[in-house]
């Protein structure tokens, strides 16, 4: 069962595979989820510390691939599964910005349906 630490908070266990952004969620985090995990509004966002995934969704990598700044390291948690332990930190809480809640509760499954790629075999791209 992996273990998440996500910002200050107090270290939480979650079910192996779980999409992170509802595992973040789960945790008592309100950790920004605007489109619904569908890749689109990048309020997701999380930097890691530890257990950055090798793997990426085509969806991520190519949203990052139009809004992620040269040197910007962070991965959108509704296009990754939990399945090891990670320390993360979160970028935008609904309770620290204008919004009236989270957004809506990302399906269980990455979405849109996931293809996945080896992070290396994008070396040729800024990430
Ligand atoms: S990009 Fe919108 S919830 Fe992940």
């Amino acid at each position: 069962m992996p273990t998440l630490h996500i910002d200050d908070q107090e270290p939480c266990d979650v079910d192996d595979g779980k999409r992170l952004v509802n595992a973040i969620t789960d945790c008592g985090v309100d950790v920004g989820h605007r489109c619904g995990g569908q890749a689109n509004c990048t309020t997701c966002r999380v930097r890691f510390r530890e257990g950055e995934p090798d793997v990426m969704t085509r969806a991520e990598h190519e949203k990052l691939d139009q809004v992620r700044q040269d040197g910007e390291t962070w991965r959108l948690s509704c296009q990754i599964k939990a399945d090891c332990s990670m320390r993360v930190e979160t970028v935008y809480r609904a309770n620290e910005q204008d919004w009236d809640d989270a957004g809506p509760r990302p399906a269980p499954q990455v979405e849109p349906e996931a293809e996945w790629f080896d992070r290396e075999a994008l070396a040729g791209d800024s990430y």
